[in-house]
């Protein structure tokens, strides 16, 4: 028999956990902005099923479909790294950064099937999980402490198996200190081993969509005047997309099959794609434009900077790398943690300081802390 649904229930569950999500604006230790309230005009979309299913840069003949917009974010990213003019980049905005990283690593896989993926121990979790997927041989490379690879452990690798093509997997913002590997270093690095055969794929998860906008020499990150292949950034980070997304660009396509049912190339790796976030990303780049997110920039930054003098005026073990809004902190007990909901791993918990975090709010956390 079928009981009929207690709807009243539902929306009481539903008003809880609002008012839950409501509460997350205190959260300090993720990096997700928060700051969505301007969102509102699109909620109305949410009463269509936007599906971007197959090449963005093909024509489609699904109704529902946001490609177009799709295309003008992938394009204001080409710009925004100097992608040359006179070629073609390829890429779509996938399901998140970990996705982006799968792409970027298939086209790497296609590119040398027998080259060597080099990362650094304080990559991202998806690299060593796109290695495991795509079967690639894989060389774990040491950290400096700052979150930095080891550039000397880097060349001693590659030295190692001088006769196999080098695939690096750089990070632009390491995930727990926001460690920009130096691609100056690593330039230096494939030209001293000698090295003629790489393709170099940058993790820019968070960072990506904030490096572009500091002054042009605050601040060295590769983008595609580097003989960089493919670049990775994460759309509901800085960018403040409310559904996981990322966005992949590169220099080449993977292998893909016509398709014929959907009359498209298959040249992404999920099937159905989310057809909001290319259009809430547009969005975005439209109310903000280049001027509001360098303002956004500077200002987390400059949040983060506070932050990181308070704590080091109190002696309490921090640590923040330049170009970085994420301030590294002593694990701070468990209810506090808790409570502030701060990211731990190993000897760190830390803060990342995004666009809904106020300095009034990093005082009320400093005065929890201080007060132990
Ligand atoms: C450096 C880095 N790369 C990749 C990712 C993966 O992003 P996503 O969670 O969107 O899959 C993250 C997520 O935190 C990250 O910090």
């Amino acid at each position: 028999m079928n009981k009929r649904p207690n709807l009243q229930a539902v929306h009481l569950e539903l008003d809880q956990l609002y008012a839950r999500s409501c509460r997350c604006h205190d959260s300090l230790g993720y990096p997700i902005n928060l700051d969505l309230a301007f969102l509102e005009p699109l909620s109305r979309f949410l009463l269509f099923g936007f599906n971007n299913l197959g090449n963005p840069f093909e024509d489609n003949t699904f109704p529902l479909c946001s490609w177009a917009y799709e295309r003008e974010v992938l394009d204001f990213v080409a710009k925004l790294y100097h992608f040359p003019v006179d070629q073609d980049y390829h890429g779509y905005i996938t399901g998140g950064g970990s996705e982006a990283n799968l792409q970027g690593l298939l086209v790497a896989r296609e590119y040398y099937p027998n080259g060597i993926l080099y990362f650094s121990q304080d990559s991202h979790y998806s690299v060593p999980k796109a290695a495991h997927l795509l079967r690639m041989s894989h060389h774990i490379v040491p950290s400096l402490n700052n979150g930095e690879i080891d550039y000397n452990a880097l060349a001693e690798a590659i030295l190692q198996y001088s006769n196999q093509p080098v695939i690096l997997s750089l990070n632009i913002g390491t995930t727990m200190k926001g460690a920009i590997d130096s691609i100056d270093r690593i330039m230096e690095i494939l030209a001293q081993t000698k090295t003629e055969h790489y393709y170099i794929h940058c993790d820019a998860a968070l960072f990506g969509m904030m490096l572009p906008f500091l002054e042009l020499d605050q601040v060295k990150y590769p983008d595609f005047r580097y003989p960089i292949q493919s670049l990775a950034i994460s759309g509901h980070k800085f960018m403040g997309c409310p559904f996981p997304s990322g966005i992949i660009l590169t220099r080449s396509i993977p292998e893909a099959k016509h398709i014929a049912y959907v009359d498209t190339l298959d040249t992404t790796i999920s099937g159905s794609r989310n057809g909001h976030s290319p259009l809430i990303l547009w969005y975005i780049l439209q109310v903000k434009g280049e001027a509001g997110l360098k303002q956004e920039v500077q200002t987390c930054l400059s949040n983060a900077h506070y932050l990181y003098q308070q704590l080091k005026q109190h002696n309490y073990p921090c640590q923040l790398n330049p170009h970085s809004n994420i301030v590294l902190l002593k694990p701070p007990p468990r209810a506090l943690s808790k409570k502030w909901d701060l990211a731990i791993e190993g000897d760190w918990a830390h803060i990342v300081v995004m666009q809904h975090v106020t300095r009034a709010q990093l005082d009320l956390f400093l005065a929890d802390l201080l007060a132990l």
